[in-house]
């Protein structure tokens, strides 16, 4: 039985901003030598903003099935919604504007320069760079209408058990996955050691973004966007049943990405016109004139 919602209702994004989750996950997973939160700070459930991530969650655990993931592949993998050049769709997700408040957030575009800019400083190679820069393309998702909890959020494979690592385990009891057999055994649809491209992931700007470059970035840059938000994989190791041994080389490279993706926040908004010209190059060394969405 298909419930009908309305994706675009206050209901179904509760989210204040999408960096919400963002920060979240810095609450989980905090810059070493930075103290954790504690616990009850963590889960202090009188604190309105920690309800909204915790109702962002209980969506996104309730409704990203295996059947949802299908159809969302279905419906977004034709790429029939808009062509443009790569710098043009970083824009266009630059039009993301949530009711955030505006002096703590970054817009999408410093925080995907400040990654980029982090990872250049570092003296990374230059698809490294671009990969920091484009990294969370993929959530123009949500200028198509898609609800919050079905582009960002951790994501994690459908079509077996859920892991009790993955943040707020117990929601999974909602998931109708959870009560189906072929679903909710350990390997449920695939096989031990099947290798990751075996393995269908919730949906979200992840996936959608590896779909749409895959033809073009050298692999370790694809792991990279297409299991950045994997944290049960890559912080805590849940799913090692599922990978082979191509995938543990690759999630070398996912692990070296993330803190990049987390701990890039400068003080000093990066300078979008400066940086324009080498971030231009570096789109049209690696990325086709334009990119289909
Ligand atoms: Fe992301
Ligand atoms: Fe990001």
């Amino acid at each position: 039985m298909k419930e009908i919602f309305d994706n675009t209702s206050p209901e179904m994004n509760p989210l204040h901003s999408l960096e919400q989750w963002d920060e979240d996950v810095l609450d989980r997973y905090p810059e070493p030598g930075q103290p954790a939160k504690a616990k009850e700070e963590f889960r202090n459930y009188d604190n309105p903003q920690r309800d909204t991530v915790r109702e962002f969650y209980r969506l996104n655990h309730k409704y990203q099935t295996f059947d949802f993931v299908m159809e969302k592949r279905k419906e977004f993998l034709q790429f029939n919604r808009k062509e443009m050049p790569v710098w043009n769709a970083m824009e266009f997700l630059n039009t993301l504007v949530d009711d955030s408040d505006p002096d703590i957030d970054l817009d999408q575009l410093q925080h995907l320069l400040q990654t980029g800019e982090a990872i250049r400083h570092d003296g990374h190679p230059d698809w490294f760079v671009l990969t920091g820069f484009i990294h969370d393309m993929g959530k123009v998702l949500c200028l198509f209408g898609e609800p919050q909890w079905a582009v960002v959020g951790d994501t994690f494979p459908v079509g077996c058990k859920h892991s009790d690592k993955i943040v707020y385990p117990e929601f999974f009891d909602d998931n109708p996955d959870s009560k189906d057999e072929r679903y909710n055994t350990k390997l449920g649809i695939y096989e031990e050691g099947c290798g990751l491209r075996n393995v269908h992931m919730s949906w979200g700007h992840d996936e959608y973004l590896y779909q749409i470059t895959k033809d073009y970035l050298p692999e370790p840059a694809l792991y990279m966007i297409r299991y950045h938000s994997f944290y049960a994989q890559h912080r805590e190791h849940s799913y090692e049943h599922l990978m082979d041994d191509h995938d543990r080389e690759m999630f070398e490279w996912v692990k070296k990405f993330n803190p990049y993706d987390l701990y890039s926040k400068s003080p000093k908004p990066p300078v979008l016109a400066e940086l324009k010209p080498y971030y231009e190059d570096l789109i049209a060394k690696y990325l086709p004139k334009t990119i289909k969405l």
